[in-house]
Formats: structure tokens, C-alpha cells, sequence
């Protein structure tokens, strides 16, 4: 169905009706009874923290991906602190990622004391460019952190093929991509390590929870000891063992996923297909509908890849508008349409400014994809209706900006 926009409907910015009463959250966590049955039986089990339910999780995880190792951490950020480790980075080293990520993507890096060098993003789906990111490899580059950017996978044989010729360890920064394909291959089975998070906004969730997946023991039992302080058993192995004796052989942290979180995780990976399936039936709504709209330019899906739809994010053409994209952010959220942005170029906060001396305009691409780019609600448990409220509100909010040009 299609909702026609109305050109003179006065926006509710402007003291007009709103599209809809309620806000809608641009993304949002699904719990049924389910999920929560799972977790009250884990509260009553003996094990709350590293129990039987991680590894059930982790091997869960791992199936469905296609990878032979998939190790948990307590979010994505840790996730990719524990790959950034494994992969040996340390002070010295540098590590090439995208400049269009959310800052932990940069941040795990600078966590191991080596250094993070952006490389400017495609202009068609805004992941990392890898001619770009070829360019700034130097002696001192150990891995390439290419990002899934809102769940189209990046170029990722290009980037294999790079850490073939060089050297270089891939992470891939999956945690907007569960469920992608690239190539026919599942997300999460094509790096060296592929990062995936469980924050709510995510396909499926633990609250707070990340794992990488690898088909390398040694990154495996790395990871492993990285985010049980560095020790090499765990506390469930020596029960089982009847030892007391541990060793620490690394400086770890505590970056456990609970058995209480894995337990929502094993609830929810049930629906994982259900929810990608309902995400990509919203993609294809939102892309025919906006197709058409003057001043959208829908998000762009190579031939290749089936993205897992984290996000969708519109790049609104500003030269049909009146208006710049902080307006008709705030007129999209006046109709009580919950718009965000993703992401301010990492190179752009305070932080990497002083740090680095980043001025701006270093990263034209993604500095230009940045001023235009808005994401619209989408997560598995939108409905019909709630759809058809972001292409109203989309239609009436650019209808006025585009005649009133
Ligand atoms: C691209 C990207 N990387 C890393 C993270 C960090 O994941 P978490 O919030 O689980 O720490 C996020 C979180 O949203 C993300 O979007």
C-alpha cells in the first residue's frame, strides 16, 4: 500500500496534528514469555555467571553463523577489544577502519595502545572503501576493522585479500550484520574474527552482550583467556575437574556474558530468522515507497549481499529541500517519529580531534554522507501501521521542504 504525501498539510512543527500520538522509537527490543521463562529458570539454576548456558549460546551462535568458534563477551565493545588483542595489536601498530562507525569500532584499537587510520567510505553503501584503505597501509598496519555499516557487509574479499598480500589480521565489525550473507557466505564465517553485539536495538538480545567468531583455535582460546582475566581455565572447568589450581598467563579483563544474559540470548536466537525476515520485508516497503520521493535517496544493496537491515538509513538529497537534515530531523520527530543518526564521523568527536589534530574534511565521503543521513525506525517488531506512519510522516515533512524551496 501506498501512503501518498501530502504537500499541504501543515507539519507539526509547525503547531499542525502530529503523524501519530505516540513516539516511535527508531529501534526497539522484542521479550515474550518466552524469553522470559528462559531467564527466571537460569535465576533459579546454580549458575548465573560462565555456566552451561554461554556455552550453549556460544555454539548456537556459532551454527548459525557457520563459524567453529564463537566466544562471548559482555558487549560488543568488549567483543571487539578481545579481537583487537587476539590479533596482536599493540602500541606501534596501527589498524585501518572506517571513518562512519560508532566509536568503539576506533576505541578497541586505541585500547591495545596502537594507533586507528580512517580510510574514506564508498559512496554507495557507506562501508569502508578498499582502494582507500589499501592507500594507508603502512609497515606498521596489523589489522584492517572493515564494519557492516547498518547490515550490508562490507567488501570483504577485497579486504581478505589485502591481509593476504600484507600480512594483516581482518575484524570484521559485524554488530549491525547477524543473519547478513556476503557472497553466498553467512556473516560471521568470512574474517579472520567478526564482531556481533546484543544491545536491544539488535536482531536478537541479551540486554548487553557482544561474541566473536573465529575458525582459528588460537584467536578462539586467546579470546577466550582475554575476557576471563587472562586465566586459562575457567571456574565451571575447575568444578568440574575437582581442581582449585589456576594460572593467569595474560593481563585479561572480566568481560564474561552471564548465563542469566546467555539464557535470553538462547531464548531469542529462536526468533532470529523471524526477525530478519520481518526487517528485510520492512526494507523492501520502505525502498519501494521512497523510491519515489524527491529528496530521499533510499539505502543502496549490492547484487551480492543479503543485508541483515540493522538500521535504514536515507540520505536526503539537500539540494530539493529547503530545509537542512538537523530540520527535518526535528520535524520527523515533532510527527513523533523516533529519527536518529549514525553515526558522527568517529574522526569528528572532541576526543579524536584533540588527540589527532582532526580538523574535518579529512574523510569526504563520509563527512558528506554524514550532514544528509537520517535512520528511520526500523526493528522486527514494527508494525504494519507504524510503517505506514514513517512514510506519511517521511512523505508530508519532504513535501513541505521540497515545495517551499
Ligand atoms: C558498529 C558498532 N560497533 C560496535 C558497537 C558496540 O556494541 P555494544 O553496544 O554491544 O558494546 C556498536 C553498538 O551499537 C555498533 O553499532
Amino acid at each position: 500500500m501506498s501512503v501518498a504525501p501530502v504537500s499541504d498539510e501543515v507539519l507539526a512543527i509547525h503547531g499542525g496534528s502530529p503523524v501519530r500520538e505516540t513516539l516511535l522509537p527508531y529501534g526497539r527490543q522484542s521479550i515474550d514469555e518466552s524469553d522470559i521463562q528462559a531467564v527466571v529458570e537460569t535465576l533459579r539454576s546454580d549458575w548465573l555467571t560462565t555456566g552451561p548456558k554461554v556455552a550453549e549460546f556460544e555454539e548456537a551462535i556459532a551454527a548459525r553463523v557457520g563459524a567453529k568458534y564463537a566466544v562471548s563477551f559482555s558487549s560488543g565493545t568488549a567483543a571487539l577489544h578481545g579481537a583487537a588483542f587476539a590479533s596482536g595489536l599493540q602500541a606501534g601498530d596501527e589498524a585501518i577502519t572506517s571513518p562512519l562507525t560508532f566509536a568503539a569500532t576506533a576505541n578497541c584499537v586505541l585500547y591495545q595502545g596502537a594507533i586507528p587510520v580512517f580510510a574514506d567510505v564508498l559512496e554507495d553503501t557507506l562501508n569502508l572503501n578498499p582502494e582507500l584503505a589499501a592507500a594507508r597501509i603502512t609497515a606498521r598496519t596489523k589489522a584492517i576493522l572493515p564494519i557492516d555499516y547498518a547490515g550490508h557487509p562490507a567488501d570483504l574479499d577485497s579486504f581478505l585479500q589485502l591481509a593476504d598480500h600484507h600480512g594483516l589480521i581482518v575484524i570484521e565489525d559485524a554488530c549491525h550484520a547477524l543473519g547478513a550473507e556476503y557472497r553466498g557466505r553467512r556473516v560471521g564465517s568470512v574474517a579472520h574474527m567478526t564482531v556481533f553485539s546484543f544491545h536491544p536495538v539488535k536482531h536478537l538480545t541479551t540486554g548487553e552482550g557482544g561474541m566473536v567468531t573465529t575458525d582459528n583455535s588460537v584467536f578462539a582460546e586467546t579470546l577466550r583467556r582475554f575476557r576471563n582475566h587472562g586465566i586459562s581455565s575457567s571456574a565451571r572447568q575447575r568444578q568440574s575437574a575437582g581442581q582449585w589450581h589456576y594460572e593467569m598467563v595474560l593481563l585479561g579483563f572480566n568481560y564474561h556474558l552471564t548465563d542469566i544474559a546467555c539464557a535470553l540470548g538462547l531464548g531469542q536466537i529462536k526468533k532470529l530468522e523471524a526477525n530478519l525476515a520481518r526487517r528485510r520485508q520492512i526494507a523492501a516497503r520502505y525502498n519501494a515507497e521512497f523510491r519515489e520521493v524527491p529528496g530521499v535517496l533510499p539505502p543502496q544493496t549490492r547484487l551480492d549481499v543479503n543485508p541483515a537491515w540493522h538500521l535504514y538509513p536515507i540520505r536526503l538529497d539537500l539540494s530539493k529541500l529547503s530545509a537542512d537534515r538537523g530540520e527535518v530531523f526535528q520535524a520527523l520527530r515533532a510527527e513523533n517519529i523516533g529519527v536518529n543518526v549514525h553515526y558522527i564521523p568517529v574522526h569528528l568527536h572532541p576526543y579524536y580531534r584533540d588527540r589527532f589534530g582532526y580538523k574535518g574534511g579529512e574523510f569526504p565521503v563520509a563527512e558528506a554522507a554524514y550532514e544528509c543521513l537520517i535512520s528511520l525506525p526500523m526493528f522486527h517488531g514494527i508494525t504494519d501501521g507504524d510503517v505506514d506512519d514513517v512514510v506519511r510522516a517521511v512523505g508530508k515533512v519532504l513535501a513541505h521542504f521540497e515545495s517551499s524551496l
